[in-house]
């Protein structure tokens, strides 16, 4: 028997899928929808590399099964970006060459978006709190966490964005 159709809003686009409802988030994500922003890591709900924003909440998607999100508002990284272009996190990000492998980025990513929702101005314990649970491999930690509070700068608007580079020592007098 055919599983019942679930209607899945992803980006903004209402997904009409006839997928059993116990299928991971994830599965469907990157195998029916063809979006691999979000990354396959441990499977468990453990590494961060599948988070996804659920209702603007971050999200392990690996764990999280079809049904739990049917009618709730799913954002991936592919679904940052807007008209005018990248987000401000994913320009952070990019300004501060906070990757290597990259494997771990989506999930840094859209945890920063997810933090800066609730945190407009996060300090950098709460960024390492917020992170915390996110693991990366290549130890581009300190790149990340600059990242965070440029994408705060960003966010704030031009002046705060300009006033120092990310990482930059405070004036001297
Ligand atoms: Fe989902 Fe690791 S792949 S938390």
């Amino acid at each position: 028997m055919s599983p019942q159709p679930l209607t899945l809003h992803v980006n903004g686009r209402a997904e009409r899928l006839a997928v059993d409802g116990a299928v991971p988030l994830l599965t469907v994500l990157r195998n029916d929808l063809g979006l691999n922003g979000p990354k396959y890591g441990c499977g468990l709900g453990q590494c961060g590399a599948c988070t996804v924003l659920v209702d603007g909440v971050a999200a392990r998607a690996c764990v999280l099964p079809l049904a739990g999100v049917a009618g709730r508002q799913v954002t991936t990284l592919e679904g940052l970006a807007g008209p005018d272009g990248l987000h401000p996190v994913q320009q952070a990000f990019v300004r501060t060459q906070a990757a290597q492998c990259g494997y771990c980025l989506n999930g840094m990513l859209m945890a920063t978006v997810a933090l800066l929702r609730r945190q407009p101005r996060p300090s950098d314990a709460q960024a390492r709190a917020a992170l915390s649970h996110n693991l990366c491999r290549c130890g581009t930690h300190l790149e990340i966490l600059a990242a965070v509070q440029l994408a705060a700068d960003l966010a704030a608007g031009p002046a705060a964005a300009n006033a120092a580079p990310p990482g930059a020592e405070p004036a001297r007098p």
